[in-house]
């Protein structure tokens, strides 16, 4: 559900008009809502009834130190993959100590600095990085909680730059290899078995590869708790959202109508799952990303002019894929909508300024009459959006900004041009 709504024909983010937004702040600029934030973080940390579960927030999604501070004032724990991921958590005042470590390549300085800020688990994807973390937790004379990301090889049946639990993706430990895994690590003297880690691949729409990978996972789950006395089990992220507005809503004309009825919620993935992990007797962690901010943030963008042809149409805006690589990198679809709704309609093209048809945001998509100075909304941009931004073509990081209720705070200020430039140097050779 999200809380981007018409009221008297304009688009608002909670209480607030969008394009009084775009007026103060300008385009391209990334704005998220607080409250819808708030309520993803509480339906999804409620949906195992009698079992106690942690959200781990995975802060790649969109790791603005304003949304880290939201959802560490909610109580949330945070999926980290870089040092930099880290050192955001520290400067948003969140916990390193609930946090958990994950990526197929964590440097040493990386592992270092997880273990000084008392990391709750490190995510080991292969024999020789488990071998790394004892390593350097042996120089630092303590002790390193690990859990085996395990890869189930469940098809999840999404984008296949996104999937990531079959055998032949790079990511997790083959089934059949965990169990010695976790022997090595009960050998080694400065690495403790802590938990059990999967995670099938992102923006997962059916609840299916979920049970399938859960269900799979349950003997051994058991076998290690039995033999390694391990305390949680992550089922990991990939909780997928509706790109689709009025859908993502959860307005009841839709849900009704049953155009929501296939859609995956929180309850519904609780309702599934729960009934496979209450006898286990262990914590369970969750780890979405989308999920938590996906529908909580748009991209305004701004039209600068509308060029017809006699076969195609293109509405020229202000955004391009630097700003929002989705659609792009993955063929990604968010839909487009106008600050203003007004009568009219005609189908276009919506391009951005860079010069490779790539640079497009939508291909036949059905406005209204727009024009030079209106504005327009790509939707559902708050997961995987800014995160993934660039400068390309010398354009600046877009401006981002936090409403709350009826109160909006620039949370990133746009980059300047010596910004974009304040670390190139010209050597005097030339
Ligand atoms: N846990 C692990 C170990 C992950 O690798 C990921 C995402 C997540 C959790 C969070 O997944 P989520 O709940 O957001 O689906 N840039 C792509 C998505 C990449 C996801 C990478 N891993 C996109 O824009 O669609």
């Amino acid at each position: 559900m999200h809380q981007f709504n018409y009221r008297n024909g304009k688009l608002h983010c909670e209480s607030v008009d969008l394009d009084e937004v775009a007026d103060r702040y300008g385009t391209p600029c990334y704005v998220y809502s607080a409250g819808t934030m708030r309520d993803n973080y509480r339906r999804l940390a409620e949906s195992l009834p009698g079992i106690r579960t942690r959200v781990c927030y995975a802060m790649k999604a969109n790791s603005n130190l304003a949304v880290l501070r939201l959802f560490a004032n909610l109580g949330a724990a945070f999926d980290l993959v870089s040092g930099g991921e880290i050192r955001r958590v520290l400067a948003a005042s969140g916990d390193i100590s609930t946090s958990v470590f994950a990526g197929v390549g964590k440097k040493e300085q990386e592992i270092e600095l997880a273990l000084r800020n008392s990391i709750f688990s490190f995510h080991v994807e292969s024999e020789a990085e488990l071998e790394r973390i004892d390593r350097v937790a042996g120089r630092l004379g303590l002790r390193a909680p690990v859990a085996v990301r395990v890869n189930p090889d469940v098809d999840a049946g999404t984008h296949a730059k996104i999937t990531t639990g079959r055998s032949e993706n790079k990511f997790g430990v083959p089934f059949d290899q965990t169990a010695a895994l976790y022997r090595r690590a009960a050998e080694l003297d400065n690495v403790e078995p802590r938990g059990v880690q999967i995670h099938i691949g992102s923006q997962i729409t059916k609840i299916d590869p979920f049970v399938a990978a859960v269900g799979k996972m349950l003997p051994l789950v058991r076998e290690l708790k039995d033999a390694h006395g391990i305390s949680y089990f992550s089922i990991g992220g990939g909780i997928g959202i509706s790109y689709d507005r009025a859908l993502a809503s959860g307005d009841p004309a839709w849900w009704e109508s049953g155009d929501g009825a296939g859609l995956l919620t929180p309850e519904r993935y609780g309702e599934a799952l729960a009934p496979l992990l209450c006898d286990l007797d262990l914590e369970i962690l969750l780890e979405p990303g989308r999920y938590m901010t996906g529908n909580a943030g748009v991209l305004l963008t701004g039209v600068e002019h509308v060029k017809r042809s006699p076969t195609r149409n293109f509405v020229v805006v202000d955004a391009a894929m630097n700003d929002l690589l989705r659609p792009a990198m993955y063929e990604a679809y968010h839909e487009i909508v106008p600050l203003a709704e007004s009568d009219g309609e005609f189908e276009a093209d919506v391009v951005g300024p860079i010069c490779e048809s790539g640079d497009c945001f939508g291909k036949g998509r059905l406005l209204p009459a727009v024009g030079e100075g209106d504005r327009l909304a790509l939707m559902s941009a708050g997961a995987y959006g800014f995160v993934m931004a660039g400068r390309y073509n010398t354009r600046p990081m877009p401006a981002e900004l936090l409403v709350d209720g009826d109160r909006t705070a620039e949370v990133n200020v746009r980059e300047t041009f010596e910004q974009i430039v304040a670390n190139e140097r010209i050597p005097e050779f030339l």
